[in-house]
């Protein structure tokens, strides 16, 4: 799929509306983590660098629900960026209406302005034609570098592509690039990794990576719907038992087309759900009935070590274990530091994986941490996301 990018769209002398995805962590009003604005900066800088170009810049921040609520004004991402770019963002309280049209209207070149949550008006998500139309009034062109939004089509995302000139940013560009390349020519081994929760929202990505990749690593507590699945025990671990069968029929499309499936071998385990818990190795496969299984345990470890660190491709998406508690955090910290390692080309996806890699310090060493979400698994489902359609050439 190729997408215009903002180097195929004239920007001279333009007012260029630009939808990145600024929907950062906050603590009481403090962005706790401003990784999505600084994945925007090539972008806007390149903007700014175009003769005469000046920048208008929407977001969505939260779910507000069509209503403007405080707690979820982009006013925190106005002052980031402004530090960031080394210029003034002025803020519009509207995203749309008279103010903010002669807000835009007004600007200089190289003056940046940034319009309040488009999810303040329902027409946003509702994807409104005539909210779209009100939101273009304030650029000439259109450039998108939301790829954490790109899989809903709203006003902002994908209603405003049909009524300016429009192009993706650099980030939609190098996120595309990286997933088409895993998902169409992929260099062999290809391992990906899959973890977290539930089965129920991993079975897209699963199904399209079992045409694709020679390893699949299952890990998380979605692992013991698998190993349930093979016959296991697996105690008191969480189990989606409407998924046993599609966990079986999966392994078995695995088996016939020769891909190598590595499940938990061993386990670290509490008595209960709880940060507190002791910790408790249990060194086979099946649980004991009062065991819940928490984390991958070490003879799994020395087995993903040996798949990953010879993977030519590799993509993970999704904890191993509850990596927010301190005693079951290993099984993530270690693939962490396994995929940083691997020579080949690798990409992380999905908000957990992501959190994980930036808490233990590997995001350089990868080659690319996508800044999306439930994007980055719609894109590993083979889907086509709205906000990226819109825009191929
Ligand atoms: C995200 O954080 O995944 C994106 O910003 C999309 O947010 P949403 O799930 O509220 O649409």
């Amino acid at each position: 799929m190729a997408v215009k990018t903002v180097k195929d769209i004239d920007l001279k002398g333009k007012r260029v509306l630009v939808r990145a995805d600024f929907n950062v962590p906050l603590k009481e009003g403090v962005i706790t983590d401003d990784t999505r604005i600084k994945a925007a900066l090539p972008t806007l800088q390149y903007i700014l660098e175009q003769e005469g170009a000046s920048l208008v810049l929407m977001s969505h921040l939260g779910r507000p629900k069509g209503e403007p609520k405080p707690e979820f004004s982009l006013a925190p991402i106005a002052q980031r960026l402004s530090e960031l770019l080394d210029r003034p963002v002025e803020m519009a309280s509207d995203c749309v209406g008279s103010e903010t049209a002669q807000m835009a209207e007004k600007l200089k070149p190289g003056e940046v302005l940034l319009l309040e949550n488009v999810r303040y008006h329902a027409g946003e998500t509702k994807n409104d034609a005539e909210f779209a139309k009100q939101l273009a009034k304030n650029g000439d062109v259109f450039v998108n570098d939301a790829f954490g939004t790109a899989h809903r089509a709203h006003a902002s995302t994908e209603g405003v592509a049909h009524v300016l000139p429009s192009a993706a940013g650099f980030l939609i560009d190098k996120e595309v690039r990286f997933f088409e390349h895993l998902l169409s020519n992929p260099e062999k081994p290809f391992v990906a990794v899959i973890g977290g929760a539930k089965v129920s929202s991993k079975i897209g990505v699963l199904e399209t990576l079992l045409d694709k990749c020679t390893t699949l690593v299952i890990g998380g507590a979605m692992s013991y719907t698998f190993l349930k699945a093979q016959g296991h025990s697996i105690g008191k671990s969480m189990i989606e038992n409407d998924y046993i069968d599609t966990a079986k029929s999966l392994l078995e499309r695995a088996q016939k087309a020769g891909i190598q499936v590595l499940l938990p071998l061993d386990h670290m385990a509490g008595r209960e759900f709880d940060e507190n818990t002791d910790p408790v190795y249990v060194d086979e496969v099946d649980l004991p009935d009062e065991l819940i299984g928490l984390d991958i345990g070490m003879k799994t470890l020395e087995a993903l070590k040996e798949s990953i660190s010879e993977a030519n491709s590799l993509v993970w998406n999704g904890p191993m274990g509850v990596f927010e508690f301190e005693n079951f955090a290993k099984g993530t910290l270690e693939v962490a530091e396994m995929v940083a390692a691997c020579k080949g080309t690798t990409v992380v996806g999905g908000g957990d994986s992501v959190a994980a890699v930036n808490k233990f310090g590997f995001a350089e060493k990868i080659d690319h941490v996508s800044t999306g979400g439930g994007a980055s698994l719609e894109f590993l489902e083979g889907k086509k996301l709205p906000g990226i359609a819109v825009l191929e050439k």
